[in-house]
């Protein structure tokens, strides 16, 4: 049995969520190593639709394991109201000592930020958690198991939070020991779950999916910065996030749209603000899992594409929503950029902001069969093959290349 990884390669929402629920059938665990309640991952089985948020996607089928790895902020109360939604399947899950925890007051934090004009972020609290990460203020999980060792971190992270929101925002925050005792309220619940998972992982040898959330566009450093999430989403994000080294995975799987989608801020070369890109969003259901907000939508870059298949080496492809495009009269795709008067087909994402897309178009198509020109110009062109389409939100609707 394989280990494998699912990566995002474009601005998220790829479809993540389906196609781990699709191959998780044959694994034994499946792994989120990064991000936080950012995400959404949606799942329908039985006509019964799942979004999740922390959980890892492929749990559904019954008797499997799930971890949340040490890279992942943390938000406990929405993790326990995911549990509750899939009380019925039996699973197992495991949650990493070194996970740090996403506090009350950083989501109020992130809300007060986007007020006064951010970049577009889900709210979560998600860069904050980061931040004090980084700032080696956080608390992570081992802290809550803990009275003692708790007591000192969080006071550190407290002042912290409690000083910035006082000078930046004008706001009071509740008492240390309301946040205190709120953390504390989860360490029955961390004692039952949580473990190290990197022994884990490094143990368990074979049948592991490696689920990203976000997607490469959003990396925080190979993203269209600022305009990303505060992790590693791209596939050298798995060891750096879960301290296991990379040839544990045999191969990196990467998920696409037939066209673009990005929530948020943020340059978009081949956006649609017309009728098409209304189309798409109408069709493709395009308003956020997480937020409910409408993602903006366009058509498919291949210039970026290819970018991040080089970046994540990528063994073999997965196009999703193909249906979504079905019906249109024509289909274009971005082929090369337009940038300071050059032609180029390696994207500056530090400065996309100054291209101009070059397409290609291809006649309308109704089915998967239809769209076969479609399909083989993409694998020449990234010089990868597509190994499924998917073709309507079912488990089932997946055709095998
Ligand atoms: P993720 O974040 O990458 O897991 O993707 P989301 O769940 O946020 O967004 C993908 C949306 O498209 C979800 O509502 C899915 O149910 C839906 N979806 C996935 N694959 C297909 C497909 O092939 N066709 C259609 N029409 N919808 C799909
Ligand atoms: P999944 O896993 C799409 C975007 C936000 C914002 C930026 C930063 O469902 O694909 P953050 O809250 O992370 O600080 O926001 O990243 N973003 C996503 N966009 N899908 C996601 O997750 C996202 N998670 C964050 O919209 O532009
Ligand atoms: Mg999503």
């Amino acid at each position: 049995m394989k280990n494998i990884s699912i990566i995002g390669l474009q601005w998220g929402d790829e479809g993540k969520g389906k196609i781990v629920d699709y191959l998780a059938k044959d694994y034994k665990t499946i792994v989120r190593f990064q991000g936080g309640p950012n995400a959404g991952h949606t799942v329908y089985v039985n006509n019964k639709k799942y979004v999740f948020h922390q959980l890892p996607s492929g749990l559904l089928w019954g008797n499997k394991k799930g971890i949340i790895g040490s890279g992942v902020v943390l938000d406990i109360e929405t993790l326990k109201k995911e549990i509750e939604q899939i009380k019925d399947i039996n699973f197992k899950l495991i949650i990493d000592y070194r996970a740090n925890i996403i506090l009350p007051y950083h989501k109020l934090e992130d809300e007060m930020e986007e007020s006064m004009g951010g970049i577009g972020s889900t709210k979560r609290g998600i860069s904050q958690a980061y931040r004090d990460k980084y700032a080696r203020i956080g608390i992570r999980v081992f802290d809550v198991l803990n009275e003692d060792r708790l007591k000192i971190a969080l006071k550190r992270n407290y002042e912290f939070n409690r000083a910035l929101i006082s000078s930046r925002y004008s706001k009071e925050i509740m008492s240390f020991d309301e946040v205190y005792e709120y953390v504390l309220s989860f360490k029955n619940f961390l004692l039952e779950f949580s473990s190290d998972a990197q022994y884990e992982i490094l143990n368990e040898k074979e049948g592991i999916i490696f689920e990203g959330a976000q997607g490469t566009l959003l990396d925080i450093t190979f993203g269209t910065y600022p305009f990303v999430t505060s992790s590693h989403t791209i596939t050298s994000g798995i060891g750096i996030s879960l301290g296991i080294p990379l040839n544990i995975i045999d191969e990196n799987i990467g998920v696409f749209k037939a066209y673009t989608t990005r929530v948020g801020k943020g340059p978009f070369p081949t956006e649609l603000n017309d009728e098409i890109g209304e189309y798409i969003r109408n069709k493709g259901n395009e308003y956020g899992s997480t937020t409910g907000r409408a993602r903006r939508c366009g058509w498919l870059d291949l210039v970026l594409l290819k970018y991040a298949v080089l970046m994540n080496n990528i063994n073999y492809l997965i196009l999703t929503k193909l249906d979504v495009l079905f019906g249109l009269s024509e289909v274009k795709v971005c082929v090369a950029y337009e940038y300071k008067n050059n032609i180029v087909d390696f994207p500056p994402v530090y400065d996309l902001e100054n291209v101009k897309p070059i397409y290609k178009t291809f006649k309308g198509f109704d089915s998967v069969e239809g769209a076969s020109e479609y399909i083989s110009f993409i694998e020449s062109y990234l010089n990868r093959k597509i190994v499924f389409v998917s073709y309507g939100f079912e488990r089932e609707a997946m055709l095998k290349l």
